[in-house]
């Protein structure tokens, strides 16, 4: 799963993963995390989501990076946003006011483009990489953060023999897995939500779960 597969999506306008809403679990755990109120927050493979304005809203300046151009150009026209742009190789800058994204690849991220980063929102990240390519994505993250940020981390699990992802479905141990080498876990809630989704349903499944960690970055 490359590059080119995620472009073609956005291209397609197949965005199956993309909520029309703010994330209710964000609305409901990031307060519990007790980010300073004006940390700069993290978005890896952000989409169009809206959840970078809810950040904004309460006050956080928001770094998003994506890698289809497509996504960042729909969140400024549906959002009524005007971005600056700039072309900083490998990466293409799209500044709005609170909200920033970079248009490039999240593994050529280096932690000079994460500086004042105090935490992370990452939703539907790893559910998008195939299982060979997580514990990179785990270990570039905890590369790129200092000890003490904390993620608020929401992952998407199913049983896998029933479906073939993306999304790819990921499992509580698989989580604990990849990100205990260098970050505290806090498991903070698990839901099946199969009830809410019929569409899984007709793709096999019969439970599909969401689960909400928090995770702290070690020194
Ligand atoms: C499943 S979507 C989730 C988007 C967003 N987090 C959300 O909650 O709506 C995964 C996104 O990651 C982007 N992506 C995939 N690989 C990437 C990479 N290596 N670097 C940056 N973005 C990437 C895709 O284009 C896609 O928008």
């Amino acid at each position: 799963m490359n590059s080119e597969f995620w472009r073609q999506r956005w291209q397609r306008g197949e965005l199956g993963w993309h909520e029309d809403d703010f994330n209710r679990h964000l609305a409901e755990y990031w307060p519990g995390m007790a980010v300073a109120p004006a940390a700069r927050v993290f978005v890896p493979l952000c989409g169009k989501s809206l959840d970078m304005l809810w950040l904004a809203g309460s006050g956080h300046p928001v770094l998003g990076v994506e890698i289809s151009e497509v996504a960042a150009v729909a969140i400024c026209d549906e959002n009524g946003l005007s971005p600056r742009i700039a072309d900083e190789p490998p990466f293409r800058r799209y500044a709005m006011d609170e909200i920033e994204i970079l248009v490039g690849d999240f593994f050529d991220l280096t932690p000079a483009h994460l500086a004042g980063v105090g935490a992370v929102y990452d939703r539907a990240s790893l559910i998008a990489l195939p299982p060979a390519m997580r514990p990179r994505y785990a270990e570039h993250l905890a590369a790129l953060l200092p000890a003490g940020v904390q993620s608020l981390l929401i992952t998407l699990d199913y049983d896998p023999v029933r479906m073939a992802g993306p999304p790819f479905a990921v499992a509580a141990d698989e989580v604990e897995m990849l990100f205990s080498p260098a970050f505290d876990i806090d498991s903070l809630a698990s839901f099946d939500v199969i009830a809410e989704s019929p569409r899984w349903r007709q793709r096999g499944l019969d439970w599909l779960k969401e689960h909400v960690f928090r995770l702290r970055r070690r020194s």
